[in-house]
């Protein structure tokens, strides 16, 4: 539905005046200029202004899902009424135009083939089907990375377990001095019985960007399936699907596209589609047709349908500025106390082409859970403990919601957690 139909439909459904809130969105200014653009605070606080923020403290834990803006929660309470008004009828006559629709919404997004395209509930549903579903052998091997997401690194040891796989795990440097130092630490697991790669596009630890497409490059060489988690790069990172060249990528939308939550997608090549088992058994499609992919049984379609009111937000304010704003963010606040004597920021923060809008931070002398917990108790600022055996620290995501105030108290309170 696009924003005029949807400034009838609004009218003619409830009969009442147009929700405020989507005028704000209307109201959202033009997009300043890309050159310093995420520096003008004028258009980022027009921007904010679309979030509500929580009262009695600051979010810097934006990492786990995103809070929708002002235009799109309007949106799905317009929709979720009027499937709750239609209910059945809905369900079983439009439902499936609905899905379709955003399907061909989010292949424009993501500039891949519809029919490539499963729409699923999150990133851990789309690699489940991935790494449940694919035909292993006993005996085939699998890299994965040593700070890849926790579920899916329990569904390959569950799979492990079930299918006799053999898990190999990639060292991948905290702070690399170039691609090849994190290729190398894939590259140098392949043997001949490796099926799978495993990549974690944006490791949501520490933040750090991986080189996806040269792993995967180096993965084709030796006919190696490449499956991305991209988790936190969609939406968040300006690229193709096509640029990662891989066989799969799964990702929430939900996170840095903010939308409602609950809706993710799947994507894979044409040809894998056959070839792997449905997490949920479905014989009535064929074979080659990706929905035998989304057979989850009733879900909230609502949230699908805000899948074209979401990439409209995203689109009012522009890819490649909305990563810059993100990364800005996390280097404004790096740059000030990544030189403190106690202070080590656990992220490639000074290179841009290996970050985004997450960072993580450690204190000498504050175990991961007190460094959180003392930024909340004493200064109401709310992150995530990350102990994990690889990194340990405080994971720092602001997103469109936070201002430059935010982080200015988030350097103010580690400044004066370190010299005390
Ligand atoms: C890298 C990565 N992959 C997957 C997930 C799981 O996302 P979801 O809970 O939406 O399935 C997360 C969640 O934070 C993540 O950080």
């Amino acid at each position: 539905m696009h924003r005029r139909d949807f400034i009838s439909g609004s009218v003619a459904l409830s009969g009442t005046a147009l929700i405020p809130s989507f005028f704000n969105t209307l109201a959202l200014p033009m997009p300043p200029h890309l050159q310093n653009g995420e520096t003008d605070e004028n258009y980022w606080n027009a921007v904010r202004a679309l979030f509500s923020r929580p009262e009695g403290f600051i979010n810097l834990e934006n990492g786990y899902f995103s809070h929708q803006p002002a235009s799109t929660l309007s949106f799905h309470h317009l929709k979720e009424n009027d499937i709750n008004t239609r209910t059945s009828l809905f369900m079983r006559r439009e439902q499936q135009q609905a899905i379709e629709s955003a399907r061909t919404a989010l292949a424009g997004f993501l500039t891949c083939d519809a029919e490539e395209l499963a729409l699923v509930r999150n990133t851990t549903e789309a690699m489940n089907i991935i790494i449940m579903g694919f035909p292993w052998k006993k005996g085939d091997e699998v890299v994965l990375g040593n700070q890849d997401y926790g579920s899916m690194t329990e569904a390959f040891q569950q799979a492990s377990k079930r299918f006799g796989i053999t898990l190999k795990y990639a060292e991948v440097p905290l702070r690399p001095n170039s691609d090849e130092d994190v290729t190398e630490a894939y590259k140098r697991l392949f043997t001949r019985k490796t099926k799978m790669v495993h990549l974690t596009h944006m490791i949501n630890l520490s933040g750090q960007v991986i080189p996806v497409a040269k792993i995967a490059q180096e993965a084709k060489k030796n006919n190696i399936m490449v499956a991305v988690d991209s988790a936190h790069a969609v939406a968040q990172l300006e690229f193709g699907l096509a640029d990662l060249q891989a066989d799969f990528v799964g990702a929430s939308l939900h996170k840095w596209l903010c939308n409602p939550l609950g809706s993710g997608f799947l994507w894979m090549r044409k040809e894998h589609i056959p070839i792997l088992w449905p997490l949920m058994g479905d014989t009535t499609q064929p074979m080659n047709n990706i929905r035998r992919f989304e057979h989850v049984g009733t879900r909230p379609i609502q949230t699908l349908q805000c899948i074209p009111e979401s990439i409209d937000f995203h689109h009012k304010i522009g890819s490649t500025l909305k990563e810059k704003r993100l990364r800005y963010m996390m280097q404004y606040w790096t740059s000030k106390v990544a030189n403190q004597n106690r202070i080590s920021i656990n992220t490639p923060w000074e290179d841009p082409k290996r970050c985004g809008a997450i960072a993580n931070v450690s204190v000498d002398g504050y175990t991961p859970g007190a460094l959180a917990d003392i930024l909340f108790s004493k200064y109401r600022i709310f992150t995530v403990a990350i102990d994990h055996p690889a990194i340990k620290g405080v994971r720092i995501t602001p997103h469109l919601s936070n201002t430059i105030e935010d982080l200015d108290a988030l350097v103010s309170a580690l400044n004066e957690i370190s010299t005390h």
